[in-house]
């Protein structure tokens, strides 16, 4: 019996979760597979956070909160986007939800009309083409130009724009390209959409304190102050405060926007759990500290990762500003075959390559709409990456390349 709605149909199975299956089971059968398809942070959430949820249980902190939010973690947000991004934001114009993408499921339910465009920029985090789908919408994906660097500009931008768009998606820094944007880059866009009244701007800020170079992060919604009406500021407590299974983002944008999402929320969730809202609220305003030991060490992942792509003939690379990904081209092994004779058609082949030779999992670039590219995660420790990359290095080499 087929179970799926039509309404499903648009919904193409996720790359990255087919990797990881194939990834399982290969582990399963005892192989030793190092897997980098991973999108969560490898380290534990810090003490002070989870000795805050047992406090908040046992003080029988255990009862649905308000829909929108316990007032004490929404208070916690505008104190953190007032201390970190320098916004002002009320309690009335926080929603507080089942992790970052509930945020965005809000968002598209509450005020997407069938048919209307929401704008991508190539590559971009798969779940903004499903939900945009699955809610009756139309991805238009603005294209990656390579002198761009995995940015988008204010040229591309104006020309994807239609009478029917509704939304852009900024993803800052980016998943899977680890994309920054400076002030200015931000403050150029939002020319662009000033010209467009009825555009809606959703900044997701998810990877915010993983930024590398002594870069310092710009939200989208400080540095174009005058679209305060027209944005949506993502974000939440999964990569930061590496609390993926705890389910806690929120969004601040204008009240009316909030009150169209809380009602979705009201009777979709009934808002998120208490007791892993009352460890956000220790993570937004306890201590600091690991944020920056995590951010440190996923930078020094990345110069390990960024140094050994630079080892390995044919292989592209533009190095990400931050995140805990690196995208990479490999164009150059398109075409190739392997020893049993068997042909590297895309980047889809690609990847099953190095997972069943290499033995290393990564996730093609055709699921974040840009081929021939694989991601590589950096979740992981750095002897795992520095034998991923060896594995790599010797499975490529065996290739046969037609020049
Ligand atoms: C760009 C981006 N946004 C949102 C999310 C989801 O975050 P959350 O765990 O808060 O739902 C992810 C997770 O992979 C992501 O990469």
């Amino acid at each position: 019996m087929n179970y799926a709605a039509s309404r499903l149909d648009v919904v193409k199975p996720s790359a990255s979760m087919a990797v990881s299956n194939r990834a399982k089971a290969l582990k399963a059968a005892g192989q030793n597979v190092i897997d980098l398809g991973l999108g969560e942070p490898d380290f534990d959430t810090p003490a002070h956070i989870i000795d805050a949820a047992h406090q908040a249980a046992l003080n029988g902190n255990t009862r649905y909160t308000p829909t929108d939010g316990a007032p004490a973690l929404k208070q916690a947000v505008c104190e953190k986007l007032k201390r970190e991004n320098n916004l002002t934001y009320q309690p009335q114009e926080i929603i507080v939800s089942n992790g970052a993408k509930q945020v965005i499921f809000d968002a598209l339910m509450a005020t997407l009309e069938p048919g209307e465009e929401v704008l991508l920029c190539a590559p971009h985090f798969d779940t903004y083409r499903s939900m945009t789908l699955v809610l009756g919408g139309k991805p238009v994906v603005i294209q990656y130009k390579e002198e761009n660097g995995f940015r988008v500009t204010p040229a591309d931008l104006e020309s994807a724009i239609t009478t029917k768009t509704r939304w852009l998606f900024l993803n800052v820094p980016s998943n899977p390209a680890g994309a920054t944007y400076t002030r200015d880059e931000l403050t150029a866009l939002g020319a662009v959409i000033e010209r467009h009244s009825r555009l809606l701007v959703l900044s997701d800020e998810i990877y915010e304190h993983i930024v590398f170079d002594n870069l310092a992060f710009e939200s989208f919604a400080s540095a174009c102050p005058q679209l305060r009406a027209n944005t949506l500021t993502v974000n939440g407590v999964s990569k930061a405060y590496a609390m993926t299974g705890w389910r806690i983002g929120y969004g601040a944008g204008p009240q009316p926007l909030i009150a169209a999402m809380t009602k979705v929320q009201s009777q979709i969730s009934s808002g998120a759990c208490s007791i892993a809202q009352a460890a956000a609220v220790a993570a937004l305003s306890g201590p600091q500290s690991e944020v920056t030991h995590f951010r440190d060490a996923f930078e020094q992942r990345r110069n390990l990762v960024v140094n050994a792509v630079r080892t390995i003939p044919g292989l592209t690379l533009d190095p990400p500003g931050g995140a805990f990904y690196t995208l990479i081209g490999c164009a150059y092994y398109i075409g190739a075959t392997t020893t049993d004779g068997q042909l590297i058609t895309d980047d889809v082949a690609f990847a099953n390559y190095l997972l069943d030779d290499a033995l290393v999992a990564a996730v093609p670039g055709s699921a974040y709409g840009l081929s021939p590219f694989f991601r590589l995660s950096t979740a992981t420790t750095a002897a795992n990456l520095t034998s991923a990359m060896q594995r790599i290095a010797a499975s490529l080499a065996k290739l046969h390349v037609i020049a």
